[in-house]
């Protein structure tokens, strides 16, 4: 009987059987036994091509059947569009780790990630061909990118390389990828992947910023090494598991992202009201619970502005922050940010402010005692906000911040300012909530008030924020 060992294959038919083998997770004999298998039961095994041409139709496998026994989800189909970057031979793990959750995965690489990865490995991997161009006649008169944008349940793009995002951002389409993403009305996922100097500089926050305005989801990028020698920093494309996980969270139970869809902006922290270039007045919040309510919006599906004045606390993934020091500035940030389906205003903004800072900073004078601070009244945004005539978001809820009779002074403050609901906590220095990790809250409303345990601020920001799903739903828990 001949014999014959796979490394007697000539190269293409063992680079086509190496990856026909990791598609289906198995080792080069295994795979080889399967198609021998099947050849002798007369099945016959889809052909492998030995050379195919680029954009050639190369599939050597067929996707799994649509309907998977046991799995009351029908079978998700996400589009992957692989950027230029060095994390690009990770997204060939995620073709497979989509596929085990039973999605059916067709790529787009761009020209730049073509230098990385080829069309024939994620094709191979993916089960179809990939697809790379945008004027090519022979992908536009079969698929054309419009249905290759529509013809899909999400779009996931990793690695998200500066680039993407900055075209993504600014709604270019010039190639195939973008115009895809830009005709596209399906959830989109970005991976982020880039050298951790290109993460944090301004251009990249503010097209993430705009791309998370624009209810796109992000997962990581992850802290650590880089592909660089040497470098390290924040940049890291997350890994295939956690991006696989995170695609299928974007169609995740109604009840898990009851807010998707919608659109929530939320005030955090303290605000700083200059005294002169070097003093400012200030009060003791820490931006945890305001924090801690954006992310939980958005953990929930919501596309979230965080306004957030001076706070030593992380930015909250997957929300668009934005930055202010006074209350004049979280104004007009919170104005800029509407309109929106709901607004929590958490932030302790500074009811005053000093009418005129000083320029320079202000001197002693001998003999003149301190410096007369005249102070006059900041806009009080929750206020201004629940009385609007237009573009009053549908739900509005504030907070009360008090140190007696809490209740009481919530109701006349929910009167007072016009907002739907108060969250109202004792902020006395022996409660240690100001500042501190837990809070204790109670919610006024027009139907009475509800008063919760003692708990952290993540656990009343998860209890709120499924409130106000609830509400914004009409799905009352
Ligand atoms: N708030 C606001 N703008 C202001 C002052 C307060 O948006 N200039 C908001 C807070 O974010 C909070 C609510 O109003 O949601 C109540 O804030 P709080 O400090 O408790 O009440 P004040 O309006 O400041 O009233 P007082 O200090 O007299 O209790």
């Amino acid at each position: 009987m001949a014999s014959i060992t796979i490394r007697q294959l000539d190269e293409s038919l063992k680079q086509q059987l190496r990856l026909r083998a990791a598609s289906h997770g198995r080792s080069m004999e295994d795979e080889v036994r399967t198609i021998l298998r099947a050849a002798a039961g007369a099945t016959e095994a889809t052909p492998v091509r030995a050379s195919p041409r680029r954009n050639e139709r190369v599939a050597v496998e067929r996707p799994p059947p649509v309907s998977t026994p046991g799995l009351s989800v029908t079978r998700k189909r996400i589009l992957l569009i692989i950027g230029g970057g060095i994390a690009a031979y990770k997204s060939l793990d995620l073709i497979r780790r989509l596929r085990e959750r039973h999605m059916a995965v067709r790529c787009i690489l761009t020209a730049a990630a073509q230098e990385f990865i080829t069309p024939l490995s994620a094709g191979a991997l993916a089960g179809e061909r990939a697809f790379t161009d945008l004027f090519d006649a022979a992908s536009e008169l079969d698929v054309g990118h419009i249905r290759l944008a529509r013809d899909t349940d999400a779009i996931v793009v990793a690695p998200a390389t500066a680039d993407l995002m900055a075209k993504m951002a600014g709604g270019h389409a010039d190639d195939l990828a973008s115009a895809v993403l830009l005709a596209s009305n399906r959830p989109i996922l970005i991976a982020p992947a880039m050298n951790p100097a290109m993460w944090a500089h301004g251009a990249t926050q503010r097209n993430l910023a705009q791309l998370i305005h624009d209810g796109v989801v992000t997962i990581g990028p992850n802290a650590g090494e880089m592909a660089e020698a040497g470098e390290a920093g924040v940049g890291r494309m997350a890994e295939p598991l956690e991006i696989a996980a995170a695609t299928e969270a974007l169609f995740g139970e109604a009840g898990e992202r009851p807010l998707a869809g919608k659109r929530v902006v939320v005030t955090s922290g303290p605000t700083h009201e200059p005294i002169d270039p070097v003093r400012y007045i200030a009060n003791r919040s820490s931006g945890r619970q305001g924090h801690a309510i954006a992310a939980a919006a958005a953990a929930a599906g919501a596309a979230v502005t965080l306004v957030s004045g001076p706070v030593n606390i992380p930015d909250p993934p997957g929300v668009r922050i934005v930055k202010v020091e006074s209350a004049r500035a979280m104004f007009e940030a919170v104005e800029a940010a509407l309109p929106a389906d709901c607004a929590v205003f958490a932030a302790a903004v500074a009811d005053w402010r000093v009418a005129t800072p000083g320029r320079e900073k202000i001197k002693k004078q001998k003999g003149k005692g301190p410096p007369p601070l005249a102070l006059v009244e900041n806009p009080d945004i929750l206020a201004t906000i629940a009385h609007r005539k237009t573009q009053r978001p549908p739900l509005v809820v504030g907070f009360a911040a008090e140190t007696e009779n809490v209740i009481q002074n919530a109701k006349v403050k929910l009167a007072r300012k016009g907002c739907d609901w108060i969250v109202a906590n004792d902020v006395s220095p022996e409660t240690g909530i100001m500042g501190g990790e837990s809070n204790t809250v109670h919610l006024v409303t027009a139907d009475g008030v509800e008063t919760w345990p003692s708990q952290s601020k993540d656990d009343v920001a998860r209890a709120l924020v499924a409130k106000i799903a609830g509400a914004l739903t009409g799905d009352q828990a």
